[in-house]
């Protein structure tokens, strides 16, 4: 394989996906150019009907494992103010999380494990999956059998919080569980003048909202990430009338199972408890996101020592209460999520966000050694 010519290979995909990017479920021309790409490399192609997203494999020539990478390829709806000559030509919508970065280390893996695959032992599974960014893209590629096989997974992220090329790993939890919920406090309206004709719902959403902060400072064990947000408050339509409802709405963010567990649980216990003290009902709506992610121990070891032999830089990854639906893979077999530094710059689903095009082919090098 020529090198060279790969490595420029990779930069030109990279600036053709930075240049389309589609947004969460979407991803038509996407698919069809990863398609494009890895069937004139003669990569095989899972045949699994998927709207958006596909698997490719390389099935190495050696017995071993079965294993993946995860590629995610949404974009996302925000205005491009970079002046790449590669920009986005969508108005609204950019690549501003890298993952035209992780759809291009995807195809590279794929592409240098295929010229090499009398040497890997066991095969690869390389999955680009459709909205990331919606929190439950995976679900779509849960859906297929294509896990069925794996033993383990690999995900990796841009990282512009490391330069390029920079392996950002460590053991244990490092996204959050998401989860999402909605209280509405049903009161009974009145004249604004005459409070004492209903229940108004607004002080009760008050006292609610203050009593929800208690679950992280009283109820979770100190030592454990977590958070409580509430986002949105509506209540009322004018300035002389009680409403008879208001709604709130937010989410919370665990690492630890059992957090995740008590957070529904005291969040429930709270509403109910306060809207009955005060009179009112409530109705509590728990909509659960994607479980955290943990890197498993035997896999960041793996990729320690891969780097070390690599003399590449590495740094400790930045736990983070942000998700990624990467975790929907881990829930039977481990998986290991690294961050990998596209050059110290704007931090992700910022307009400028940039990537480093110099550290593609190093990447794509180093997620190959992984699988060997
Ligand atoms: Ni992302």
């Amino acid at each position: 394989m020529n090198i060279e010519y790969l490595e420029e290979e990779l930069k030109e995909y990279f600036q053709w996906f930075h240049r389309h990017p589609e947004l969460s479920y979407k991803e038509y021309g996407t698919t069809q150019k990863i398609r494009e790409i890895l069937t004139g490399k003669n990569i095989e192609i899972l045949p699994y009907k998927l709207e958006t997203g596909l698997v490719a494999i390389v099935r190495g020539e050696k017995e071993g494992p079965v294993q993946a990478l995860r590629c995610d390829i949404d974009a996302l709806p925000i205005e491009e103010k970079t002046d790449l000559d590669y920009k986005s030509d969508k108005d609204g919508v950019m690549h501003a999380c890298g993952h035209d970065m992780h759809i291009t280390i995807g195809i590279g893996c794929a592409i240098l494990l295929e010229a090499n695959k009398a040497d890997l032992k066991g095969s690869v599974k390389i999955i680009f999956q459709p909205a990331e960014e919606s929190s439950i893209g995976a679900l779509k590629i849960l859906e297929t059998d294509v896990m069925d096989d794996v033993e383990r997974i690999w995900g990796i992220h841009a990282d512009p919080t490391n330069a390029a090329g920079v392996i950002a790993i460590r053991e244990g939890y490092v996204t959050a569980a998401v989860d999402r919920f909605v209280v509405t406090v049903k009161g009974v309206g009145c004249h604004g003048a005459h409070p004492d004709d209903g229940i108004d719902p607004i002080p009760v959403s008050a006292a609610i909202i203050l009593s929800l902060q208690s679950i992280v400072s009283r109820n979770v064990n100190a030592f454990h990430p977590s958070l409580l947000s509430v986002t949105r408050v509506s209540a009322g339509t004018t300035w002389n009338v009680i409403p008879d409802k208001a709604v709130m709405e937010g989410t919370v963010r665990t690492m630890e199972r059992d957090d995740r567990i008590l957070y529904e649980r005291r969040l429930r216990e709270i509403a109910e408890m306060t809207a009955k003290a005060y009179g009112a009902e409530v109705d509590v709506e728990w909509i659960a996101g994607c479980p955290a992610t943990y890197n498993d121990k035997d896999m960041v070891n793996l990729c320690e020592i891969k780097a070390k032999e690599m003399t590449l830089a590495t740094a400790v990854e930045e736990s983070s209460l942000g998700g990624d639906d990467f975790a929907f893979y881990e829930e039977n077999i481990p998986g290991c999520y690294i961050k990998i530094g596209t050059g110290v710059g704007h931090p992700i689903h910022h307009p400028e966000f940039m990537v480093d095009t110099g550290m593609l082919y190093g990447a794509v090098e180093y997620m190959v050694e992984l699988f060997k």
